[in-house]
């Protein structure tokens, strides 16, 4: 990891009529790096994704504290600045890809709005779509939305989210809608961004199986603030916190395993299933 990270995040967080939902929650992302965030429903994973692209008050939430990235405070940036931030610099990829797809605009249409949003033109999105492994026919941006499958939406829309190069990625829990196979393809997808582009990500998921086999590094969020973070090896080999122990109980199986021989972060992941084999998953 460089020196410098590329997002150092502290923040507290709490939303109209709810209050405190993050409580001085503290990490950070170097650049390259794939950091898994990892925790049980309600522990605030989304929230944290919404601060970090500007969007809590939007949902009726506030935050206090700060997010360093690249040189600057995003909370202290006006809604223009952060609109140049988000989407560009900063992608994301939701955990419903079909939801958040607009229905009736054909999938080329979406390409070309979401580049113009940041850029002049209409680039040739052959090598877009190839680095996503997507069909690149003309007639596969013919089509709209409601024609892909669940997976190949997922596709399309990290296709939207790393349009611009960003140097950071937001996953939401982007496999969780998914079938245990296209969630290995998708996770190799995730992996070669990283190595091919040195795209850093954030990883969200409660699933820890999916994390262990991604992530550098792991941070446990429980009741508003982060309880444990590291290495992934280190965290599953000796996991310091009660809640880290029972997630890594929980673990029923490790979906998509096979799948990721076919290019996913081969150290990383050779550790990582090793790991996972020694707590006997
Ligand atoms: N717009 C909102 N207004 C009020 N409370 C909210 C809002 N959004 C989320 N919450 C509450 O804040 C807490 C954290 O929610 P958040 O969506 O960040 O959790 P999460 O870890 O992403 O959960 P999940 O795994 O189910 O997506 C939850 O108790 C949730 O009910
Ligand atoms: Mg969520």
């Amino acid at each position: 990891m460089n020196s410098e990270p590329l997002l150092s995040y502290r923040v507290s967080a709490e939303y109209r009529g709810k209050g405190a939902v993050l409580r001085d929650v503290q990490f950070e992302i170097g650049q390259g790096e794939i950091v898994g965030l990892v925790g049980r429903s309600g522990e605030g994973k989304s929230t944290i994704a919404s601060s970090i692209l500007g969007l809590l008050p939007l949902k009726g939430g506030k935050c206090t504290g700060w997010i360093h990235f690249q040189g600057r405070d995003l909370l202290s940036l006006r809604d223009g600045e952060m609109r140049r931030v988000r989407g560009k610099a900063i992608g994301f990829v939701p955990q419903s890809p079909l939801a958040a797809l607009n229905p009736n605009l054909r999938l080329r249409a979406q390409l070309d709005e979401a580049w113009r949003a940041h850029q002049e033109g209409s680039p040739d999105w052959k090598p877009l779509l190839q680095s996503v492994s997507l069909p690149d026919e003309v007639s596969f941006l013919r089509q709209y939305p409601r024609s892909l499958s669940v997976g190949l939406a997922q596709r399309f829309q990290i296709a939207l989210a790393i349009l611009h190069r960003p140097a950071l990625l937001l996953a939401d829990e982007p496999t969780s809608a998914l079938d245990s196979v296209t969630q290995g393809e998708i996770l190799s997808l995730f992996a070669n961004l990283n190595r091919r582009y040195g795209i850093a990500i954030l990883y969200i998921s409660h699933d820890l199986a999916s994390v262990a086999s991604l992530c550098h590094r792991v941070a446990i969020l429980h009741q508003g603030t982060i309880v444990e973070c590291g290495l992934a090896e280190e965290i599953f080999a000796r996991p310091q916190h009660e809640y880290t122990r029972r997630l890594i109980a929980a673990i029923p199986n490790v979906p998509g395993r096979s799948n990721l021989d076919a290019g996913g972060p081969s150290s990383d992941e050779s550790r990582a299933r090793g790991i996972l084999a020694e707590h006997g998953v």
